[in-house]
């Protein structure tokens, strides 16, 4: 921190149990100014969710639409009910199972949701977290708290706190630090039309998971003609500057190979990819098959799916950071049975 005001705007909570020291933060939010935070999927940048010129703030840090909504985070049930109305069955259920974690729910909304949250829509996102420090903040706040990612519009979402420093410097009030983001990916969204479970962004908690407790679920992600109908997929996401290309192939070897192919290909590039890719190509490099000039990070075991959600958005980053001319990513499992981080 660069000088004495700022330090007081700054806490450092990584280590600690002691949460009356969200003291601070909470002044800031009760007199309507933006918060930087953790939370177990990614960082949030957060106003009070009740207060217009609050929420106006945040989206002006983060350059977003305000054609795209924004989820409220909660801190209990009665919070759920009082900015939402006619929650039905499967609803509760799915929040009882879900929530809380890494799970957001669309909503109708009640009157008391300003316009500027739902994007003018009669519904709102709603997630009540399972970082302590997230759920300590709401419930010592007393408010929902509009919490989008904490990120640039069109940036990789923030799992630490040096990743965003420099592009909110001086557009938010207080940061919080708490340390590397648990899970590292984003909530999943799902809304329920009709009695099923429809999942609108694909996140942390899985289709299966979601299905085993529904009985059915639809993947609206992957249906490019609803795709279309989703505010947040109308916008540009994950935008870097520099050009990617995902290796994707169903075969592993294949798979190695055609990351080989590719790392001899350009010169300057970045491969983000797994540890026994990473073995390969390193061995391949020294054994003198490759020429080029490339930089590998290393994501995590193939099959450790929790460990490459933690590193993928950090790894986004620091790759663009270096301005190479290429991104070679390695892709991962589509479908996976992870473990819920609901306790
Ligand atoms: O894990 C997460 O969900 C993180 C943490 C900070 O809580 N938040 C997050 O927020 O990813 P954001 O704003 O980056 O992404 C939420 C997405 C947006 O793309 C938005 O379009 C969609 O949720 N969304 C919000 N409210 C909606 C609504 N009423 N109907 C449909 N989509 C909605
Ligand atoms: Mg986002």
């Amino acid at each position: 921190m660069e000088n004495n005001a700022e330090m007081r705007r700054y806490l450092d909570i990584k280590n600690e149990t002691d949460f009356e020291k969200l003291d601070e933060a909470i002044k800031v939010i009760k007199n309507g100014g933006v918060v930087l935070f953790p939370t177990e999927t990614v960082y949030g940048i957060g106003a009070n969710g009740l207060s217009s010129e609050a929420v106006e703030k945040v989206f002006k840090a983060k350059g977003r639409s305000t054609k795209n909504p924004i989820n409220l985070l909660v801190s209990s049930k009665e919070m759920v009910e009082s900015i939402a109305k006619d929650i039905t069955e499967l609803e509760y259920k799915l929040m009882e199972a879900f929530f809380p974690g890494a799970f957001t729910i669309i909503l109708n909304k009640k009157e008391n949701v300003p316009d500027i949250v739902t994007a003018g829509g009669s519904t709102v996102g709603v997630r009540m977290s399972s970082s302590k420090i997230t759920t300590k903040l709401v419930e010592m706040a007393g408010v929902p708290i509009a919490a989008p990612s904490a990120n640039l519009s069109g940036k990789p979402s923030g799992t630490n706190i040096n990743d965003i420093i420099e592009e909110f410097k001086g557009k938010v009030d207080y940061i919080i630090d708490g340390g590397e983001s648990e899970i590292g990916i984003e909530s999943t969204i799902v809304k329920v039309v009709d009695g099923i479970p429809h999942i609108l962004r694909p996140g942390a908690i899985t289709d299966t998971q979601i299905e085993k407790v529904a009985g059915k679920v639809i993947l609206d992600y992957l249906d490019s003609e609803k795709n279309k109908s989703l505010p947040s997929n109308n916008l540009e996401h994950y935008k870097i500057k520099t050009k990617c290309i995902l290796v994707d192939e169903e075969d592993i070897e294949e798979n190695k190979t055609k990351l080989l192919e590719l790392a001899n290909k350009y010169d300057n590039s970045v491969i983000i990819c797994s540890n026994e890719s990473a073995n390969f190509i390193c061995s391949n490099k020294s054994d003198g098959f490759i020429e080029k000039d490339i930089t590998i990070f290393n994501m995590g075991a193939k099959d450790n799916l929790e460990e490459v959600s933690r590193n993928i958005f950090k790894l986004l980053r620091k790759a663009d950071d270096i301005s190479p001319y290429i991104i070679i990513i390695e892709g991962v499992e589509k479908k996976r049975n992870r473990k819920s981080y609901n306790g």
